[in-house]
């Protein structure tokens, strides 16, 4: 399948992610080999704000991205000649905050001389199970669901003879993201920002029967069998519990004790918690998970896929992973996840990604720009 000369250092590609509020730089060795995986998280900055505000986004991906790739190429122990190609997120995203990855991995890689590779964010995620799930890859076709804080899809992806990846959207949400909805539930209860740690932490300690939620059927704007989700009806049912249970005052007292103790984990959360508050975050979780999972595994039925790959931010959370694996073994279908630290945004899956593009020599045009609605399929 190789068109494209591969370097004697077997084919490094640096990846940088800038579409959020995560500044990424990370060096791969033939798409799966992580040589480096730098994250500078601006999560802090943007706390004070209870979400990510894309003006200070770009300022900091202007101030990180240099010492970012620096620290990639370090660890790697690599030089920038080095290098086979440069690959960069291209979107969706912010339009700023993208801009600077792409503006500055344009002037790397002519100055380099090396090609330059365009991936898609939501692509970069599906490409983190895959570098990491050696046996999965083989199967065709297999289904992808990326649930994050701007994304809730479901994609089949199949593998063509060139060995780059092709993908059909079978499921999106109809209004938030998965991730979207438990970090707004999370500052509606008072928690620290981003929520879903905090709500990850804390429904361990409540009884998810404890609240009932019910999601709406979906009609569906798109054409064929379609496995859509919507998240905004349970963050409004949250908010209804909140305002018959007058639990108002409470979350006031907890949003202010949490002011004064910037630097508390998520696991710490629960002594600010009362009974009821545990119990309405275990039950938000077990339904939104549940939700998920009855969608995931309805398309995988439907279209006899050969594997499940779960990827995106809300991937990190524990519940979600034990009950899809629970559910994948007792249907008999594998389903994989990234590790905790690839599953949220990197610049390791983005290197991953380009590896096939690289190959088959799919490179990005000079006039290339920011595409912050760019879809995958
Ligand atoms: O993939 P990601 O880092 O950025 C986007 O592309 O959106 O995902 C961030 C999202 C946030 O909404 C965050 O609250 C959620 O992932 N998240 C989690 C967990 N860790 C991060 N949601 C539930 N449980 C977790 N453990
Ligand atoms: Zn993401």
């Amino acid at each position: 399948m190789a068109s494209t000369a591969v370097g004697r250092h077997g084919g490094l590609i640096l990846g940088i992610e800038s579409s959020c509020d995560e500044t990424a730089a990370a060096v791969v060795r033939g798409g799966s080999e992580v040589l480096s995986n730098v994250v500078a998280s601006q999560v802090a900055l943007h706390a004070a704000y209870g979400g990510v505000v894309p003006e200070l986004a770009s300022r900091e991906h202007l101030r990180n991205l240099v010492p970012v790739v620096r620290a990639a190429m370090a660890q790697a122990g690599i030089g920038f000649d080095a290098l086979d190609a440069v690959a960069v997120t291209q979107g969706p995203g912010l339009a700023g905050a993208l801009l600077v990855g792409i503006l500055y991995a344009k002037g790397l890689a002519y100055g380099l001389g090396k090609p330059l590779v365009a991936v898609n964010h939501l692509e970069g995620h599906i490409h983190a199970v895959l570098m990491e799930t050696h046996g999965l890859e083989g199967e065709s076709p297999l289904l992808a669901l990326v649930v994050s804080g701007g994304h809730t899809h479901l994609y089949l992806a199949d593998r063509a003879a060139s060995g780059t990846w092709t993908y059909r959207n079978v499921g999106r949400t109809v209004d938030d993201a998965a991730g979207e909805a438990y970090d707004k539930v999370a500052k509606l209860l008072g928690l620290g920002y981003p929520g879903g740690p905090w709500m990850d932490a804390l429904a361990a300690k409540g009884d998810a029967t404890a609240v009932k939620f019910n999601f709406a059927a979906i009609k569906s704007k798109h054409e064929g069998l379609r496995f859509d989700f919507s998240f905004s009806g349970i963050k409004t049912a949250v908010l209804r519990y909140v305002q018959n249970n007058g639990m108002a005052e409470g979350i006031e007292v907890r949003r202010r004790a949490l002011a004064e103790v910037p630097d508390l984990k998520a696991g710490e959360g629960a002594k600010y918690c009362d009974r009821q508050t545990l119990d309405l975050i275990a039950s938000f979780q077990g339904a939104v998970v549940g939700n998920l999972m009855r969608q995931t595994f309805a398309a995988a039925e439907a279209f006899g896929v050969g594997g499940i790959l779960v990827s995106g931010g809300v991937a990190a959370n524990r519940e979600l992973r034990q009950r899809f694996t629970a559910e994948g073994a007792r249907r008999g279908v594998q389903v994989a996840f990234p590790t905790v630290a690839l599953s949220t945004d990197n610049a390791a899956m983005i290197a991953a990604a380009a590896w096939p593009k690289f190959m088959a020599g799919e490179f990005a045009p000079e006039v290339m720009g920011a595409q912050p609605q760019l879809r995958l399929g």
